[in-house]
């Protein structure tokens, strides 16, 4: 038997970002070794009390971190409680008490000092804003060495953006660092809106996961979907037949532990960090010489084109269903 890999899991909880959590926890196959946290769908303080919560009320003990808390150049936004609810979590109308304690130091250092630790071994899940992973690049230039992959949930080649036509949120949120990321050199795959806007999850997957195994994770992990599906299902026509959500986050664990489920295209992408394009991914589709500079070295991206949508559905609700949860 294989040993599980060893993840850490950059994010910013958040719904979805829950339940990728959630199924990485559950996942035999996956490892998580730290969760670190960033600003994006909430602030980095609630991103961070989130992590913790969701781990807490789960009965798993896993190290977090607090990182970034604005992006690196441009001005930071509200966090957006229309999608995810004010407290990342679709406004939970309570919490029980829980005694775990943030790791102290910085997300970066985190997971400088973890590659360094395991070099080879470990694989970052980034689903949020890329400041942390744009900040450890910078703490230790030879990270990508040091990192077995980097899977990013962000961005988009050709379908609509959902920040603007071209933008997708987490690279919008700090676009400075994505171009970072995107320009380092590791072994990289983009799980983008191309894959993610054709995985849609019914809430209905969610209540049948809260009584198939009763449970306070399960219950918090329901009562954030519904917020969050009345956001996408108020939004998408065809979301909302099925009164459902994108599962976006969770698609990069998914494409982790099944990538034969993923057409993949290889190109160097590139960020726009202003103007009306800021936070496009741009892509290198075609080999051939651009007189334009920035493109000679970029280096290739393995990008998530397509997905076998019925498939991931299967496999998220064998894993949430799976006897996961301590009694
Ligand atoms: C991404 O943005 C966030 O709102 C979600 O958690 C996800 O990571 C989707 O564009
Ligand atoms: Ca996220």
């Amino acid at each position: 038997m294989t040993s599980p890999t060893k993840v850490i899991f950059d994010t910013d909880p958040g719904v979805d970002d829950a339940m990728a959590l959630y199924f990485a926890l559950a996942h035999p196959a996956i490892d998580v070794v730290g969760i670190t946290t960033t600003f994006g769908n909430v602030t980095v303080e609630q991103a961070a009390t989130n992590a913790l919560y969701l781990t807490a009320i789960a009965g798993k003990t896993v190290p977090v971190t607090k990182g970034v808390a604005t992006p690196w150049v441009k001005p930071g936004e509200a966090p957006p409680a229309f999608i995810h609810g004010a407290d990342g979590l679709g406004n939970l109308p309570s919490r029980v008490a829980t005694t775990n304690q943030l790791d102290p130091r910085s997300s970066a250092q985190f997971i400088v000092d973890m590659a360094r630790a395991h070099p080879g071994e470990i694989t970052l899940v980034a689903v949020g804003p890329l400041g942390n992973l744009s900040l450890a690049l910078k703490l230790e230039p030879t990270l990508p060495k040091l990192l077995k992959e980097v899977i990013l949930m962000a961005g988009t080649v050709t379908e609509p953006g959902n920040v603007s036509p071209v933008a997708e949120a987490n690279v919008w949120n700090d676009p400075h660092a994505a171009d970072h990321v995107f320009s380092a050199g590791w072994k990289l795959t983009m799980v983008g809106l191309d894959v993610t806007h054709r995985v849609i999850l019914p809430l209905a997957l969610f209540k049948k996961i809260a009584d198939h195994q009763k449970h306070i994770a399960t219950d918090v992990l329901h009562h954030a979907v519904s917020f969050y599906a009345d956001f996408y299902s108020g939004i998408y026509p065809h979301v909302a037949k099925i009164h459902g959500c994108f599962g976006h986050d969770v698609l990069a664990f998914i494409y982790l532990v099944n990538p034969e489920l993923f057409t993949i295209e290889s190109g160097g992408i590139r960020v726009a960090t202003e103007g009306i394009a800021n936070g496009q991914t741009m892509m290198k589709r075609k080999d051939i010489f651009h007189p334009q500079a920035g493109w000679a070295d970029t280096p290739a991206t393995q990008v998530c084109m397509q997905v076998q949508a019925e498939a991931c559905n299967a496999v998220l609700e064998e894993m949430l269903m799976s006897d996961w949860l301590p009694k």
